[in-house]
């Protein structure tokens, strides 16, 4: 269950509109690495994971990137207000504009339509979560590409960049997690069962 807090994780107020810089920042909306593509993971992976510690911040971290969605929504948002049909055609919306106006629909920056394959449910806990540590990196390497574009854009690069400083939270967080995992496995072959499937083995004080 979800309580919804009406106000933004990180405050956004852009006062001018560029199409161009909302098609780019697009991505971190319905893109691969984006935050559909986050939430849905961590809040689907969290059924999974045997450890409750781990599922806990499964829960947490998802329900962080609901939050960074909605940010991103907001930014998208607000540079697409306002914005003339000159600016549409100039930037290249022209063909987003067609099918949803300027309203906000998740696609990546080339145009691709999000969809589920862009996170993977494992049901292995080990492998979820080298997914996840991928999926962190994957994000604030996206986010450093954004930066690059939006570094003379101080409305808009700022909360870019908390949003950026919140992925390499997530990774640390994911690295604990992971090393939790493997500490209760076979040091020696942690693959030698999945935690979140098989029951444990452990070998009777006689046996040889
Ligand atoms: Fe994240």
């Amino acid at each position: 269950m979800w309580y919804y807090e009406k106000r933004l994780e990180y405050p956004i107020n852009i006062t001018t509109s560029n199409a161009k810089l909302a098609q780019f920042i697009a991505s971190q909306y319905g893109g691969p690495d984006g935050e559909i593509s986050a939430s849905m993971r961590y809040l689907s992976q969290r059924f999974s994971m045997k450890d409750r510690k781990v599922a806990g911040l499964l829960t947490d971290i998802g329900t962080e990137e609901l939050a960074h969605l909605e940010m991103v929504s907001t930014i998208i948002h607000q540079l697409t207000k306002g914005l003339s049909m000159e600016e549409i055609e100039k930037s290249g919306l022209g063909p987003y504009y067609i099918d949803h106006t300027v309203g906000v629909w998740p696609q990546a920056a080339g145009g691709i339509p999000f969809n589920a394959c862009e996170f993977q449910v494992k049901g292995d806990p080990v492998t979820d979560l080298h997914e996840d540590l991928a999926a962190e990196q994957k994000a604030r390497s996206t986010y450093d590409n954004i930066l690059r574009v939006v570094n003379n854009t101080p409305e808009v690069a700022d909360p870019i960049r908390f949003l950026r400083a919140r992925e390499v939270v997530h990774f640390q967080r994911f690295g604990e997690a992971l090393r939790n995992v493997q500490e209760g496995l076979d040091a020696k072959n942690f693959y030698a069962f999945s935690p979140g499937f098989d029951a444990p083995v452990t070998c009777p004080p006689n046996a040889k």
